[in-house]
């Protein structure tokens, strides 16, 4: 049977092998409204390459094209690397400098779902989101660049160890709250967290879509939006990894999570796929015919 969802690579429903769409995904290619944008300065990517930096067609993502195609967030602590990243800074015509941090794909599973062309990521300047699985901190640090000041990323992580970064990194950007607690018990922080429009989930645990849902239940608003990135081999190493997607996708499916697309991170992350969806959304509405 073919999933109802919209696919693409190696889940249920494609044959297709995906990955390395580069980092327009499936977006328009070819020159964005608006002009060529800003060209990087001396100190661009690539001991000074001039990079012309476009926004992507995610609100708050930006691509940077030099000798490589990139993608980009808006650095909002410019003068600061999180885990060592480049920082490309432009001009602008009026003078006016803007940093940018590059975002690496084989890093973050965020990074590679764009480069694999998720139709629509919901986290956008103002979004207000909650990270499962926050680790160091790294892929948090470009979610807290994209929803910007008006935005706010609670980032939980239960590793006391990748939390002391996590902490760190929130000390310098105040749209993250970071919550050293387990994803398993969010009644734990529910004084910390307030609802959020997009819960992004990268926990890696067998249980994931259960974890997911029960935060759901707590803090996702109704119409919100939900990715997961699901690690096959992380839920059942027997099974191919098509068919623990589709299982993953069922038990979304009974928590009122509605899955709507699915992507492979490959070649990125192997055996991984990216489920977005949307929480409990309002049925639609016939549209009265006017006789
Ligand atoms: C694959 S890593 C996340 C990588 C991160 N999303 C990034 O892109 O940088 C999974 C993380 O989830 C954390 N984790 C696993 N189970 C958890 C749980 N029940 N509650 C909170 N964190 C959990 C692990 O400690 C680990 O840091």
């Amino acid at each position: 049977m073919r999933s109802p969802l919209r696919g693409r690579g190696r889940g249920e429903g494609s044959a297709m092998r995906g990955g390395g769409r580069g980092p327009r995904g499936r977006g328009p290619r070819g020159r964005v409204p608006g002009g060529r944008g800003p060209r990087s300065g001396p100190g661009g990517m690539k001991g000074g390459n001039k990079v012309i930096v476009t926004p992507h067609r995610h609100e708050g993502v930006f691509i940077g094209k030099g000798k490589d195609e990139v993608i980009l967030t808006k650095n909002l602590v410019p003068g600061e690397s999180v885990y060592n990243e480049k920082r490309i800074s432009v001009q602008n015509e009026d003078g006016t400098k803007v940093e940018y941090r590059v975002w690496n794909p084989f890093r973050s599973k965020l990074a590679a779902a764009i480069f694999g062309g998720l139709d629509d990521i919901w986290i956008k300047p103002g979004a207000k989101v909650l990270y499962l699985g926050a680790a160091s901190g790294t892929s948090v640090s470009h979610v807290s660049d994209i929803v910007g000041p008006e935005g706010c990323v609670y980032a939980v992580e239960f590793s006391p160890r990748s939390g002391r970064d996590l902490v760190n990194m929130a000390k310098k950007r105040r749209n993250v709250v970071p919550i050293i607690e387990d994803a398993r018990h969010p009644a734990k922080y529910r004084m910390l967290v307030s609802m959020v429009d997009v819960i992004f989930a990268d926990v890696a645990q067998p249980d994931q879509a259960r974890i997911v849902g029960l935060n759901a239940s707590f803090f996702l608003k109704a119409g919100g939006h939900y990715m997961i990135s699901i690690k096959a081999k992380c839920i059942d190493a027997t099974m191919p990894a098509e068919t623990v997607f589709s299982n993953e996708v069922k038990k979304l499916q009974a928590d009122e999570l509605k899955p709507a697309e699915q992507i492979t991170l490959e070649p990125y992350e192997r055996d991984h796929a990216c489920v977005v969806g949307g929480y409990r959304m309002p049925k639609k509405q016939k549209t009265a015919t006017a006789s």
